[in-house]
């Protein structure tokens, strides 16, 4: 595996790797599961597979957790050797943003909702650093888990919309064995929030059993699943949401493909997770 710290060398490193199609897994690191399912998926279908770790200070907020944020760079090159990746781009921040950025990406629709209302500005960020990374690694396929599906929603738009020759994967969730989404922010529970974070998927579990019951009407299963998630955690709910998907727009009865999705925000960690539906159900896996 190769380790590759400037821009530079990265371009130079994909003019002269030989390949027929470039795999990109985009990650901030403390690499867990989550990651390991996209990378084993480019693998599978691209003979030469780019991971970055990054963790974007643009992305996150004056009030959020960039210091905090877990990382472990030995550990993480070391995962990312075993799992077979073929270059890691790993850049500090001065080599990314060098400069005071004159130019941002807006993300215009989408932010409205879900994470982006409580994190202004955070999409944008993630826009503005996969545009960069996009333009580094010239990737064939970028993939992407469909736990964070608010990104993966903006992120095809963002490739769709502004003509990036990729195409945008999305995987599904990994989880723990008691359900809980696996994140890099879990190490940042204590042991009694640990215990009350699987409520996050059984909540939706549960959500998803009311429409199969035959509820159409968004507002009747989130006041459940918000009974059940003040009843099981301590935790602040910071939404409880059921949009259409991807267009992540609101909607007054189930008809169409939905995201269910919620985040509580506990002492040092705020947790997200949502499972995408059909109109009668059914989980959808791969988008
Ligand atoms: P990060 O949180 O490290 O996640 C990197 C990728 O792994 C994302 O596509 C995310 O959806 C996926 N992932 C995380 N946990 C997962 C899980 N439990 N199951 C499946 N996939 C999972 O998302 C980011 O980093 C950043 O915003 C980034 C895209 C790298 C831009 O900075």
């Amino acid at each position: 595996m190769k380790i590759i710290r400037t821009i530079n060398e990265m371009t130079n490193k994909i003019k002269e790797l030989s390949h027929e199609t470039i795999g990109f897994v985009a990650t901030m690191g403390f690499l867990h599961e989550g990651h390991l399912s996209l990378v084993r998926k480019a693998k599978e279908e691209n003979d030469l597979v780019v991971m970055s770790i990054f963790v974007n200070p643009l992305q996150f907020g004056p009030n959020e957790d960039f210091e905090e944020y877990p990382r472990n760079e030995e550990q993480d090159t070391d995962i990312a050797e075993k799992a077979g990746i073929d270059v890691l781009f790993m850049p500090t921040v001065k080599e990314m943003y060098p400069e005071e950025l004159a130019i941002k990406m807006t993300i215009e629709k989408g932010t409205d909702v879900l994470c982006g209302r409580s994190r202004p500005g955070h999409f944008d960020g993630v826009g503005t650093v996969l545009t960069k990374l996009f333009h580094i690694i010239e990737p064939n396929y970028a993939y992407f888990g469909l736990k964070d599906a608010q990104q993966f929603a903006i992120v095809h738009n963002l490739v769709r919309q502004l003509n990036f020759p990729l195409q945008v994967v999305g995987l599904p969730t990994i989880r723990e064995a008691d359900g809980l989404a696996k994140s890099s922010r879990n190490v940042n529970l204590s042991d009694r929030e640990r215990a009350e974070a699987k409520q996050l998927y059984k909540s939706l579990q549960y959500a998803q059993k009311l429409l199969v019951d035959g509820i159409k009407n968004p507002d009747i299963i989130k006041a459940e699943v918000q009974k059940m998630l003040q009843k099981e955690t301590n935790g602040i709910i910071d939404y409880i949401e059921i949009l259409s998907f991807p267009n992540l727009g609101q909607i007054s009865t189930i008809k169409e493909q939905i995201i269910i999705a919620v985040a509580v925000q506990f002492e040092q960690a705020r947790l997200i997770d949502n499972i995408l539906l059909q109109a009668d159900g059914t989980k959808i896996d791969r988008l």
